[in-house]
């Protein structure tokens, strides 16, 4: 059904204002967003469900940065269908429909208290002056691929936070679609290592090579100082996962993972993010999203993943073909690509009010 509710630019004057957008690479948008009881509550791994546009569908996505002091957070996507499309023609000054968050479980614990104060474009900084225990040991190795870089910056701040030492992993297809990596160079990490699948930065390969090393308990052990990970926390696509988990479990290591499947309301009622965790039935927005790696059933995470892939790729040709024709006649593209132009540079547009 082609109808203009579904144009981005039809909504109405309300919900959460955009503060700032950047284009960290191909693809993959940052957005920063002004909602101070979200932003005072967030913590690292939790997720919202927004809403772009008045009928539109709800859709989850992790916060990767916050302010408590200035009242916004920040999330980052990858355009892969209609709503993260619809989403990205949003511009600095425009308003999501609602949001709905925090939701899901932190990954350091509900008692984990997060009091990193970034400022919107100033520098983050790390207020260790209350550091807590973690559930995950001393030495923690971190592992981002692709996206999923952006669930796990704020997870290496708050451990870092939590005084644990902390080993950052960050993986891509290629150099182009590294994200994060100047906030993360910022992080008094022991260590960051890229790794891109045609070695067009950092190592050649994917982040099982160097997660192997840091998890195993030989003295041979590549990692410099024989430091060894107490626990891996991974967090990308379910494929990458599953293997980046089974490397840390076979030298012993015990694994967490942030899983994704499909949401509808987020809340623990509908259902769909149903996963399965040591043959038991959990709900991914109100048991996780982070689960014990050893217990998942990968399979049916994937499964259950493409259920509706054939729905989603109709809808997103049927949108596309949607906006071709609302605006065929029109400038307004012309208008938006200008902005649009400045965000693809890399610069970031920001609000001032
Ligand atoms: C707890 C949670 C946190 C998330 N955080 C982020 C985030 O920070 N950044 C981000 O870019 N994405 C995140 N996602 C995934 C994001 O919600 C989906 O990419 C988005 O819903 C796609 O909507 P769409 O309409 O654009 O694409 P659709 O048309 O719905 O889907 C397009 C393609 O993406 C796949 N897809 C859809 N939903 C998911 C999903 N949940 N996981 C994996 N693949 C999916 C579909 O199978 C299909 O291949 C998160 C998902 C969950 C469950
Ligand atoms: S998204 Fe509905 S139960 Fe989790």
């Amino acid at each position: 059904m082609f109808t203009q509710t579904t144009d981005v630019r039809s909504r109405t004057p309300q919900g959460n204002k955009i503060l700032a957008k950047r284009q960290l690479a191909e693809g993959i948008i940052e957005m920063t967003v002004f909602e101070p009881r979200i932003a005072a509550k967030c913590q690292a791994g939790q997720f919202f469900m927004l809403r772009a546009c008045p009928r539109g569908e709800r859709v989850p996505f992790t916060f990767s940065d916050w302010s408590r002091d200035e009242g916004w957070f920040r999330f980052i996507f990858m355009v892969v269908g209609k709503t993260t499309a619809l989403l990205s023609q949003l511009q600095v000054g425009e308003r999501l429909q609602d949001l709905a968050g925090p939701l899901g479980r932190p990954t350091l614990g509900d008692r984990h208290t997060d009091s990193s104060r970034p400022t919107l474009g100033g520098d983050r900084h790390i207020d260790s002056s209350r550091p807590t225990a973690t559930p995950f040991g001393k030495n923690i190795v971190v592992v981002g691929g692709g996206v999923g870089t952006a669930v796990a910056y704020p997870v290496a701040r708050a451990l870092c936070q939590a005084e644990c030492s902390v080993r950052v992993i960050v993986g891509a297809r290629t150099a182009d679609l590294l994200i994060l990596l100047d906030e993360l160079r910022a992080l008094p990490l022991q260590e960051l290592i890229i790794t891109t699948d045609d070695g067009s930065a950092g190592r050649t390969g994917l982040v099982t090579a160097p997660l192997e090393e840091l998890c195993c308990a030989d003295a041979s052990s590549k990692a410099a100082d024989g430091w060894r990970a107490d626990h891996a926390l991974i967090v990308g696509p379910a494929i990458m996962m599953k293997f980046a988990a089974a490397t840390a479990l076979q030298a012993g290591v015990p694994a967490t993972v942030s899983l994704n499947p499909l949401m509808v309301d987020g809340t623990g009622m509908c259902g769909a993010c149903r996963v399965s965790i040591d043959g038991q039935t959990k709900f991914a927005c109100v048991d996780g999203p982070d689960f014990p790696a050893a217990g998942v059933d990968w399979e049916e995470l994937m499964s259950r993943q493409r259920s509706y892939l054939d729905d989603e790729r109709l809808s997103y040709s049927m949108w596309q073909q949607e906006q071709q024709r609302l605006h065929d006649n029109c400038d307004c593209f012309d208008v938006q690509d200008k902005a649009q132009d400045k965000v693809q540079d890399g610069e970031e547009v920001v609000l001032h009010d």
